[in-house]
C-alpha cells in the first residue's frame, strides 16, 4: 500500500522539486524505480570514480582505448570549435579529445554539463589549468531537462561518453536524442559512447564486483533519499540484486526488501509498505548492438558518420551528424 498526500511538511518544502516528483512517480509504480541521476551526490560521484578503477569494470578501459587510438580522427571529422560534454563527471577520458583538439588548434570552448556540481566544478577548474586559452564553461544541469542551456554558436560536438545513455529507458533515450537533435544545427555532431552486448558472466562481474563498490554505489541511493527527504530506509533491510535481463539486453540493479517494512519519506509525503521480496529498481545499464545504436540515432535525425570499437569489440563510439 502507498499513501500520498499534499506536501505539508517543512522537509517537503525544502526538498528538490524534481527529486520529489521522481520519487513519487517512480516509487509508486511497479517495479518501483528511481531515475539514475539521484545516484550522483558527492559520495556517489566518488564511488563511480572508484568503479572506473575496478579490474572488473571494463567499459572505462575499453572506451579509453578507443579514444587513445582514434581521438585525432574524431576531432578532425567533427570539425568542432566547441566541445560540449554531457554527464561529464571528472572528464578524465575527455582529456584525450582535448589533447587532440590542442594539436589541431581548432577548439575555442569546452562546456561540461553535469548534475554533480562539486565534481563538475573541480574537473572544470583542473581542465582550465591544463588547457590555457580554452574557454571552459561548466553548466550545472540535467541533460534530460536543460539542453536549452547548452552554449550556442560555432560548430559543436556533443560528447556523451561512458555508456551513460544506457542508463536511460528506451522512451527516455528517444525523448533525449530527439530533443538533442532538435537543438543541434546542421553540421553539429554527437559523439556517443555505448557499451555493447557481451557474455552475461562478464557483465555480471562488472556490476557485482568483488570489492562491493558497485553495491555501495547502488545502496547510496537510499542514503540520498534519507538525507534529502528525511527518509528512514535501513540498509540492513535490503540486499543487492544485480542481474542480466537477456530479453531487454540490459543490466538491472535492484535492492530487494528482505523483511516486511514501512518506509516513510516525509519530504515527498510518501509512505511505502514493502513486502518481503519487493524490489526497488535503482538503475538499468542497457547494452547495445551497433545496428540498434544507428537505428536510434537515425530515428532522432542524426546520421551515423563513423563507428569505432575497441579491439575485443566490447564498446563503441559513434559519431553522428545533424543534417
Ligand atoms: N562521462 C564520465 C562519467 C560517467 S558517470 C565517464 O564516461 O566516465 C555518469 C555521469 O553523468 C555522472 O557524472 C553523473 O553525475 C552524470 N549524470 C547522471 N544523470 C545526469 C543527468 N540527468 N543530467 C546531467 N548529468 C547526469
Ligand atoms: C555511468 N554509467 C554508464 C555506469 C554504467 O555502467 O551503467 C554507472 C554504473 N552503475 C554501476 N556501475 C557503473
Amino acid at each position: 500500500m502507498n499513501a500520498r498526500h499534499e506536501p505539508d511538511t517543512e522537509t517537503a518544502q525544502q526538498a528538490d522539486a524534481s527529486l520529489v516528483d521522481d520519487v513519487r512517480r517512480g516509487l509508486t509504480r511497479h517495479p518501483r524505480t528511481l531515475p539514475p541521476r539521484w545516484l550522483y551526490d558527492d559520495h556517489g560521484s566518488a564511488l563511480f570514480d572508484e568503479i572506473t578503477r575496478l579490474p572488473e569494470y571494463y567499459p572505462f578501459t575499453a572506451e579509453h582505448s578507443i579514444l587513445q587510438a582514434h581521438a585525432d580522427e574524431i576531432v578532425t571529422a567533427s570539425g568542432a570549435t566547441t566541445l560540449v560534454e554531457l554527464g561529464s563527471g571528472t572528464s578524465e577520458k575527455t582529456r584525450l579529445l582535448l589533447d587532440a583538439f590542442t594539436s589541431t588548434g581548432q577548439l575555442a570552448r569546452f562546456a561540461p554539463v553535469d548534475v554533480s556540481e562539486a565534481t563538475l566544478r573541480s574537473a572544470a577548474e583542473q581542465i582550465a589549468g591544463t588547457y590555457p586559452g580554452l574557454e571552459v564553461v561548466p553548466v550545472v544541469g540535467d541533460f534530460t531537462l536543460h539542453l536549452a542551456q547548452l552554449p550556442q554558436g560555432g560548430r559543436r560536438m556533443v560528447a556523451f561518453l561512458g555508456g551513460t545513455i544506457g542508463n536511460l529507458y528506451l522512451e527516455e533515450r528517444k525523448a533525449f536524442l530527439g530533443a538533442l537533435a532538435d537543438l543541434l544545427q546542421p553540421g553539429d555532431s554527437l559523439l556517443l559512447g555505448t557499451d555493447l552486448v557481451k557474455s552475461a558472466d562478464r557483465l555480471i562481474a562488472a556490476y557485482d564486483d568483488s570489492q562491493g563498490v558497485t553495491e555501495a554505489f547502488i545502496r547510496n541511493s537510499l542514503t540520498v533519499l534519507n538525507r534529502e527527504l528525511g527518509g528512514d530506509f535501513d540498509q540492513a533491510g535490503f540486499s543487492y540484486i544485480p542481474f542480466w535481463d537477456a530479453h531487454m539486453e540490459r543490466m538491472d540493479m535492484r535492492l530487494r526488501s528482505e523483511v516486511p517494512q514501512r518506509i516513510t519519506l516525509p519530504g515527498a509525503d510518501l509512505v511505502l509498505d514493502l513486502a518481503v521480496g519487493e524490489e526497488l529498481r535503482v538503475e538499468i545499464s542497457t547494452k547495445f548492438r551497433v545496428s540498434k545504436i544507428a537505428a536510434e540515432l537515425e530515428t532522432a535525425g542524426l546520421a551515423v558518420a563513423r563507428v569505432w570499437t575497441d579491439e575485443p569489440g566490447e564498446f563503441a563510439l559513434t559519431l553522428a551528424v545533424k543534417s
